[in-house]
């Protein structure tokens, strides 16, 4: 239909029905909706006037008036300032917009992302009987603005839980509960900032969110190397950073530990120059081969703010992470809640309390363990069979592993044809500040099963095969 045209009420006969119980007013409303819609009746056709479709149609104006009055308020119809309406319809309908055929997405065989638990695995009706207990017990005032430094019974509660489990030195005075690490590491940040710091050491390889919390706090990350025992110490001296955010118990992305000699010398680093070490104690919940080692904070609780979350034990989603400071830094975290900082909410806090007292997040960490044991183990077996010529760097520990490819390996093209293939994994390069040394993948194997592992790294290998670099 042209623009400008006049409609012929005949044409909206089709499809009315006089024998219908829907009124007449409604079925001319649809009919015109329909030729509207689909363009039968284009942007600036006129419709007869009412007088005259009802007369065609047969019905009272009525009929007539109400259906243009409707769809006017619809907004198909656009009653003109001279008299009579005209159809409304300045872009085409959804169904006829060209659409330029996407390629499906190739379907996921495996996800391989790292540093995600087992988010199938978590426990529903523990956390719902921790979250019912608390709702049933919980006395009205606890639902008043809460305490800035979190909850009391859940700063007991971790105090002791990281006291046991982790050597962590502190009462629950000394506990300020946050959102997860990213979010203390900016309350530490902020404060630093206030005291005249400039700059943060941070690792390289690193998880690049830290380094971006650190500069949204107003403050510049330094890269410093980390190497097979972790953090390379003597960089941190050519640095005139004061403070350093190091992962010691099981360092992302490269999977190793800070040994023994370089704790030691990071201490001393600490003491002479005045510094804070910020310990992230990333994934040390999960370490497989021997106990988890202690706790820089537990040896220096005056030089160490030490940083926990339940993101890899729980899931990020619960959004729940604590912080044990050195004394003197104490009331400055405190006081940046009474800017509005969020805390939170009081009742996942009281829940998450009630997880650990009664046992349930032990019982957790034992079943998952477990899983995550057998998925590393099938893991090595796959790399052994299907790409014998990577090597695997780093501890057994955590919810990844790091994988040092063969020399000819073409990290970036190998990810793309992976992911080709339906297996997303990450290149370790992602995780370097300038290019990495060597090409690497960072296979998570948290969410993976065991049977998607095997297929996922057949898969690997044939895309290895398929891209490495020729004439090495
Ligand atoms: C090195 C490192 N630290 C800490 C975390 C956890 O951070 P958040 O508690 O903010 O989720 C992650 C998450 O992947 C991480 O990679």
């Amino acid at each position: 239909m042209q623009c400008d045209q006049t409609t012929r009420g005949s044409e909206l006969l089709l499809g009315m029905d006089r024998s219908s119980d829907t009124p007449m007013h409604v079925q001319l409303e649809g009919a015109l909706r329909d030729a509207i819609r689909s363009g039968r009746f284009a942007d600036g056709t006129k419709l007869p006037a009412s007088r005259v479709l009802a007369a065609e149609l047969s019905c009272s104006r009525w009929v007539v008036v109400e259906a243009y009055q409707q769809l006017t308020a619809e907004g198909y119809l656009q009653a003109r300032a001279g008299g009579g309406t005209v159809v409304f319809s300045p872009s085409p309908p959804a169904e006829d917009i060209p659409r330029t055929p996407v390629p499906a997405p190739p379907a996921v065989l495996v996800d391989f992302e790292p540093g995600i638990p087992d988010l199938a695995a978590f426990p529903r009706s523990a956390w719902l009987r921790a979250l019912q207990h608390t709702v049933r017990s919980l006395p009205p005032h606890d639902l008043n603005y809460g305490a800035d430094a979190g909850v009391p019974v859940l700063r007991r509660v971790l105090s002791e839980h990281l006291a046991r489990t982790r050597g962590v030195r502190t009462d629950a005075d000394g506990v300020l509960v946050c959102a997860g690490v990213t979010h203390g590491l900016t309350l530490l940040c902020e404060v630093l900032r206030e005291r005249g710091h400039r700059q943060v050491a941070v690792e390289d390889p690193g998880w690049p969110r830290l380094s971006k919390a650190v500069r949204r706090a107003g403050l510049t990350p330094v890269q410093v190397p980390v190497d097979e025992e972790g953090l390379v110490v003597d960089a941190l001296w050519r640095t005139s950073a004061r403070a350093v955010l190091v992962s010691p118990a099981h360092q992302f992305p490269a999977g190793v530990v800070l040994s023994p000699s370089r704790r030691t010398a990071l201490l001393d680093w600490a003491r002479e120059c005045d510094a804070v070490v910020f310990e992230d104690d990333y994934d040390a919940e999960y370490r497989y081969d021997r106990r988890p080692v202690g706790t820089l904070q537990g040896l220096a609780p005056d030089q160490v703010a030490y940083l926990g979350t339940v993101s890899k034990t729980l899931g990020p989603g619960v959004g729940i992470g604590w912080l044990v400071a050195p004394g003197e830094l104490r009331p400055a975290l405190v006081g940046l809640r009474d800017c509005g900082d969020p805390v939170p909410a009081t009742l996942d806090q009281m829940a998450l309390a009630h997880l650990i007292e009664s046992g349930s997040l032990d019982r957790h960490l034992r079943r998952t363990r477990s899983s995550y044991v057998e998925r590393l183990n099938t893991l090595r077996t796959a790399l052994a069979q299907h790409l014998p010529g990577a090597r695997i760097q780093g501890a057994d520990a955590g919810l990844h592993l790091t994988l040092l490819l063969p020399d000819d390996a073409d990290e970036a093209a190998l990810v793309r044809e992976a992911r080709r293939l339906g297996v997303l994994a990450a290149g370790l390069g992602d995780y370097h500040s300038g290019t990495s040394p060597r090409p690497g993948l960072v296979i998570g194997y948290g969410q993976a099963r065991r049977r998607q592992i095997t297929e996922g790294i057949a898969a690997l290998a044939e895309a290895y095969r398929t891209t490495r670099r020729v004439g090495n």
